[in-house]
């Protein structure tokens, strides 16, 4: 896909801005004892960090597969800088969870989505849409809430550096997704957006059975939290032109998550 002038220069300049923005992992690897919420068990704890950390993992791997199928050059560096970016985060939290004894597996559900997001056959668009959007959105969504609640220090530091890094990340997908999206054609934007839709009502699926975040005790809080985020990154797929509201409409009222 060729870029316009204008994408290619915030496409330059968010680049530029990542490669300023680069820090190293040795200044938050070593934050002394990670300090455990009184009110959560320390495996759930545990299995909640792990959830980022596969998650960085995951996004780590989409990467590397887009860079494969992208050929435009401002994109690349984008993509190369956010693949640094990654695996700093994946090191981080590793050595979080190490400090806390264990990295808990990854919540079955969510693996599936991810495989799913991976295995994506068609445009990469549906892919960034995926993870730099959707996926990327909701880590900044659970980051922020989850922020003020939890009372790590050592942790509280890694997610505001991990934060500033996916807010680049994020960007890249919304500037390289305009410019790309009006290239496809209705039926193509249609079935990205139902393929997003699958994948988001089985992370909210899981999120529903089986994640018991404090603060979301109930079944109904833990719905409305699942629809405020489907809201939100819906929104979003909005702005980038993906679909219209009615479009979108249309679409949802068939997800099934399938290709
Ligand atoms: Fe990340
Ligand atoms: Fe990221």
């Amino acid at each position: 896909m060729s870029m316009n002038a204008e994408t290619a220069t915030v496409l330059g300049d968010l680049a530029a801005k990542g490669e300023r923005a680069q820090w190293t992992v040795d200044e938050l690897t070593d934050g002394g004892r990670p300090t455990l919420p009184r009110w959560v068990p320390a495996p759930f704890y545990t299995a909640l960090v792990s959830q980022f950390y596969h998650g960085e993992l995951a996004t780590l791997r989409l990467c590397r597969r887009l860079l494969d199928r992208i050929g435009d050059a401002d994109a690349r560096r984008c993509l190369e800088l956010q693949i640094a970016d990654e695996e700093r985060h994946v090191r981080v939290y590793r050595a979080y969870l190490e400090c806390l004894g264990d990295i808990a597996q990854l919540e079955p559900t969510v693996a599936g989505v991810y495989e799913q997001a991976l295995a994506w056959p068609g445009r990469p668009e549906a892919m960034i849409a995926a993870f730099n959007i959707v996926l990327e959105g909701e880590a900044l969504r659970a980051l922020d809430d989850l922020g003020g609640w939890l009372p790590c220090a050592w942790f509280r530091r890694i997610n505001a550096r991990v934060s500033r890094d996916e807010a680049r990340h994020f960007a890249f997908g919304r500037f390289y997704l305009r410019a790309a999206l009006p290239h496809l054609g209705r039926d193509q934007r249609l079935e990205i957006h139902r393929w997003l839709k699958g994948l988001w009502d089985a992370v909210g699926t899981a999120t529903l059975d089986q994640f018991y975040v404090p603060g979301l005790i109930t079944r109904r809080r833990r719905r409305c939290w699942v629809e405020a985020g489907w809201r939100s990154h819906r929104a979003q797929l909005v702005a980038v032109g993906l679909v219209d509201a009615g479009e979108a409409h249309l679409a949802e009222s068939s997800a099934t998550g399938r290709p």
